[in-house]
């Protein structure tokens, strides 16, 4: 396994990334709040195959999560994350302190209000408030030229892109496919507080975006029509119940009525008190 250091100060971070810079090579960084599965190494490892050096972050961030949200119970182990991101080729990680991150008196927020609006962001209305200052703050200490995040979470890629653009932050953005497990369903820690029925019924996601790109391959590009196709899906599952299934624009993520070249088929569902999120861009380049 190789060496991975872990920082917790923020001046030592940005100090180790300036080193790097000053020598003239690059810093590829993954954002996470740990519990890291395959999904989060495949990040890694294009972050690593993007850059000179690969920095990790695991910082589980209280702002992005609603009063009646899991922030309590989020899944939490250090050591085995660290051990896998250093297999994953992370050369260091970045792991905070909240009150280091949000110390007494802290007040500035970043918002994206628009792209923030909709989908998960509508059950969940101070999540891409949280996710939009997290990373702008790791961004500026940890110094990345390239950032990698996971199209499993589309809607934030989109923020992220949207927060890198408007504030001309000096970093590239790469968005990394969804890992799935064998079966289909997109890795995620939230799989693990599925009940047996849950866990078995939750291929329903992935079902129903292979319904929609049937359809969509068949020639159909009516909103409604694949969107119906794919809620049929999920519906046949007793333990599912649908939050959202949507067709957007694949960037903007304004409502569409029909498919042009692609949009985004994006949804959402609850199993029990667990909620999983899955998508696909149709006319995309990546199938699930
Ligand atoms: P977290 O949920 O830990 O996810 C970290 C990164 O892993 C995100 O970019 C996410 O999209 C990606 N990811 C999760 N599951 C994946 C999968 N099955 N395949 C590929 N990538 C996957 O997302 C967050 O943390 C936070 O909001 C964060 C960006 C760190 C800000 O706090």
């Amino acid at each position: 396994m190789s060496d991975l250091r872990v920082i917790h100060d923020p001046d030592q971070m940005r100090r180790a990334s300036f080193a790097w810079r000053r020598a003239g090579e690059t810093v590829g960084f993954v954002p996470t709040m740990g519990c890291l599965h395959e999904g989060h190494l495949s990040l890694v490892r294009l972050a690593g195959a993007r850059s000179d050096h690969a920095v990790i972050s695991i910082f589980v961030n209280p702002a992005q999560f609603g009063p009646q949200e899991d922030l309590a119970r989020y899944p939490r182990d250090l050591e085995g994350d660290l051990a896998k991101a250093a297999e994953a080729g992370a050369e260091l990680a970045y792991v905070p302190e909240a009150a280091t991150v949000y110390p007494v008196g802290y007040q500035t927020r970043v918002s994206v209000p628009e792209l923030a609006a909709p989908l998960c962001g509508a059950s969940r209305p101070v999540h891409f408030g949280g996710v939009a200052t997290v990373v702008t703050k790791l961004f500026n200490v940890v110094q990345p030229d390239v950032a990698v995040f996971g199209e499993k979470d589309y809607q934030q890629l989109q923020v992220v892109r949207r927060l890198v653009r408007d504030l001309e932050l000096s970093v590239e953005i790469v968005g990394g496919a969804t890992v799935r497990e064998p079966d289909g369903v997109a890795m995620s820690s939230r799989n693990a507080y599925l009940s047996p029925e849950g866990r078995s019924q939750a291929v329903c996601l992935v079902g129903a975006l292979r319904k929609a790109w049937q359809r969509f391959d068949a020639g159909e590009r009516d909103v409604k029509v694949l969107v119906g196709a794919a809620r049929e899906v999920i519906s046949a599952q007793p333990a599912a119940r649908i939050d959202y299934v949507e067709i957007r624009h694949a960037d903007t993520l304004e409502p569409v009525d029909t498919i042009g070249d692609r949009a985004v088929m994006a949804l959402a569902v609850f199993f029990g008190k667990t909620r999983l999120i899955d998508n696909t861009v149709l006319g995309g380049d990546r199938r699930p």
